[in-house]
């Protein structure tokens, strides 16, 4: 996995949005995985400033966001759907009918999350999935014991994500109890993923999920099965992690391979 340390939240979202913004100009009709949650707002703000003013051009990008919240209507204020219209889909031109949110109100679920998964496959898969990491170290809403091979389906969420989304409800009881989620075998399969952290209080998850074992207790962990990851996380979200200085030294010898600055043996260094 590759681990890029920022010194702040802002660094963070730069360095996303020029991954996207890059996959975006080289394929414009690239299919992306999309995340919620107040870690992603600065990629999104820079993404709406790219496109305002370098005119990064969205009208043949597909996308489909990781999940939604049973119960809500699309129209909800705390519905995901309304989340990303609000902080992404109504300031780019992202065609409507490109945009994939899982319904929070189906009426057949099992239906439902079949369907995601296969107009995910008939779109090509996903080409780039970004994601946060909840503070119990979960993917989307892949909470702990959740199977590594799982795909898209209803889950109940953690005592400890029902608190941490409290303050977007007004309190806990406000907090619907499932949700719809991709599943980590479903995010897995995406060709590449953004694992995006800022902050003290994911350290302790980030480095269980980049120096713990693999297991379903931290379903971030199974990142580290994936052979094309970039965790980007702010110096607070590094905190924990052990080998810290070694990420720092392999960001700085790639940029000096990058630059001609450096000769190496074999024909790439540290990809995967
Ligand atoms: C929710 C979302 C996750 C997100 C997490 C962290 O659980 N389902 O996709 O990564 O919150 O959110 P935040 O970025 O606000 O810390």
């Amino acid at each position: 996995m590759r681990v890029i340390v920022e010194a702040d939240a802002e660094g963070v979202s730069r360095t996303a949005a020029r991954f996207v913004a890059e996959l975006v100009r080289r394929q414009p009709d690239c299919v992306l995985g999309l995340a919620t949650g107040s870690t992603p707002l600065g990629l999104y703000a820079e993404l709406i400033r790219l496109h305002r003013q370098e005119g990064l051009d969205f009208a043949r990008v597909v996308t489909f966001n990781l999940d939604e919240y049973v119960g809500l209507a699309a129209t909800h204020p705390q519905s995901y759907r309304s989340f990303m219209q609000r902080h992404l889909f109504d300031h780019v031109n992202l065609d409507p009918r490109h945009t994939h949110v899982p319904d929070g109100r189906a009426l057949d679920f099992e239906a439902h999350c079949g369907q995601y998964e296969r107009l995910i496959l008939e779109a090509g898969g996903i080409d780039l999935q970004v994601l946060g990491i909840g503070g119990d170290g979960h993917i989307a809403f892949n909470e702990p014991g959740s199977s590594l091979g799982s795909r898209t389906r209803l889950k109940t969420l953690a005592p400890e994500t029902i608190r941490d989304n409290a303050r977007f409800f007004g309190g806990e009881e406000a907090v619907p109890r499932l949700a719809v989620t991709m599943g980590v075998g479903t995010i897995l399969e995406s060709r590449r993923c953004l694992l995006l952290a800022t902050g003290e209080a994911k350290a302790g998850a980030i480095r269980d999920c980049i120096e713990g074992p693999v297991t379903a207790q931290v379903t971030a962990s199974a990142l580290q099965l994936h052979r094309d990851v970039a965790a980007i996380v702010d110096e607070p979200a590094a905190g924990l992690l052990a080998r810290r200085e070694y990420y720092r030294h392999v960001e700085q010898a790639q940029r000096l391979l990058q630059s001609g600055g450096l000769r190496t043996v074999g024909p790439t260094i540290d990809h995967e």
